[in-house]
C-alpha cells in the first residue's frame, strides 16, 4: 500500500537513514564517540525498519487499532471481507461503509475490486491528503447519521456498518438502522462490539456525543423484531461455515440484516 502518511515508524526509519548518511560521512574524524553514535543509530534503523515491515496491506488499519488500544470493529471488516465475499458471492459489487475510519477503509476495501462508498458519521480532525481526495470526489461523505441518509433507496448492494451503531441511543437507532436497509438491496452488515470490550474509541465522548454502549447479541436480535427487520439466516449460516473454514473468529458481533423487498 502506498498510503502512509501518518506512518511514526516510516518518519523514524527516514530520520535515522539521514543521521547514518552524516554519522558515515563523519566518521573519518574517527571519534569513539561517533562510533557510539552509529551502534545508535543502526538500532534505530532496524526498530524502524521491523515496524514497518510488520504492517502488510491492512497496515493503515491494524495501524489506527494499535494506537488506540483496543478494539475496533472497522479494522475487523477488512478482515472478515474474504468471508463476507463467501457469504454473499458475486452479489458484494457495490458496498457502502459506515463508520469512523471510513476513509481508512474504503482504500484497502477499494483494492479488492469491488465499488466502496464510504459515511463518516462524525467530524474529521486529522485528515489526510488521501482522506481529503475521497471526499472531495464524493467516495467518501461526512454525514450525521443521526437524520437520513443522503443516498436514494436501494443505492447498494450492501451496506457494512462499524462502530457506529454502538454510539446511538435506542431513540435514534430506530430511525438509522432502518435507513442504512433502506439504501440497500442485497443486506446489512452490522460490526458491533461484545459487551465488556474495551472500545478503540472509547476516550472521544466529546466527539461521539456518548460513550458506547455495546449491547447483547439478544439486545440486537430483540431491537431487529421491534424495528420489524429481518435477519438473514442464510448469510449468518453461510458466513460461519466460511469463518469455521478458514478458522476466523471475529472479533466483533456481526449480524447480517436482509434489505427490503
Ligand atoms: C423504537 O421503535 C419500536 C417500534 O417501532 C418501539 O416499540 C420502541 O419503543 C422504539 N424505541 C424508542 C426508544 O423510541
Ligand atoms: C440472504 O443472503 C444470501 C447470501 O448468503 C443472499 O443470496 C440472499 O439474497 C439474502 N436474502 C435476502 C432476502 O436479502
Amino acid at each position: 500500500m502506498s498510503r502512509r502518511p501518518v506512518n511514526p515508524s516510516r518518519r523514524l526509519a527516514d530520520g535515522g537513514s539521514i543521521s547514518f548518511v552524516s554519522s558515515i560521512k563523519a566518521k573519518s574524524q574517527n571519534s569513539p564517540l561517533l562510533s557510539i553514535g552509529l551502534v545508535i543509530v543502526g538500532a534505530i534503523l532496524l526498530i524502524g525498519f521491523i515496524y514497518s515491515s510488520s504492517g502488510g496491506s491492512s497496515g493503515d488499519i491494524k495501524d489506527v487499532s494499535k494506537l488506540e488500544g483496543g478494539v475496533s470493529c472497522t479494522s475487523e471488516v477488512l478482515h472478515a471481507l474474504p468471508i463476507l465475499k463467501k457469504a454473499y458471492g458475486d452479489s458484494m459489487r457495490k458496498v457502502l461503509h459506515v463508520g469512523p475510519d471510513s476513509c481508512l477503509l474504503v482504500p484497502s476495501l477499494l483494492e479488492e475490486d469491488t465499488e466502496v462508498w464510504g459515511i463518516e458519521p462524525y467530524e474529521l480532525d486529522d485528515v489526510s491528503a488521501k482522506c481529503k481526495g475521497l471526499i472531495r470526489r464524493g467516495i467518501v461523505r461526512v454525514a450525521d447519521i443521526k437524520f437520513p441518509l443522503p443516498y436514494r433507496a436501494k443505492s447498494f448492494s450492501h451496506v457494512i456498518v462499524s462502530d457506529a451503531l454502538d454510539y446511538l441511543s435506542p431513540r435514534y437507532l430506530n430511525k438509522t438502522l432502518p435507513e442504512l436497509v433502506r439504501v440497500s438491496t442485497e443486506g446489512v452488515v452490522i460490526f458491533s462490539g461484545y459487551p465488556g470490550q474495551q472500545r478503540a474509541r472509547g476516550g472521544e465522548v466529546s466527539k461521539f456525543g456518548r460513550p458506547a454502549k455495546l449491547r447483547s447479541a439478544s439486545w440486537w436480535i430483540r431491537f431487529f423484531v421491534q424495528t420489524g427487520l429481518e435477519e438473514n439466516e442464510t448469510a449468518g449460516k453461510k458466513f460461519a461455515q466460511a469463518s469455521a473454514k478458514k478458522a476466523y473468529k471475529p472479533a466483533c458481533q456481526v449480524f447480517h440484516l436482509k434489505s427490503y423487498p
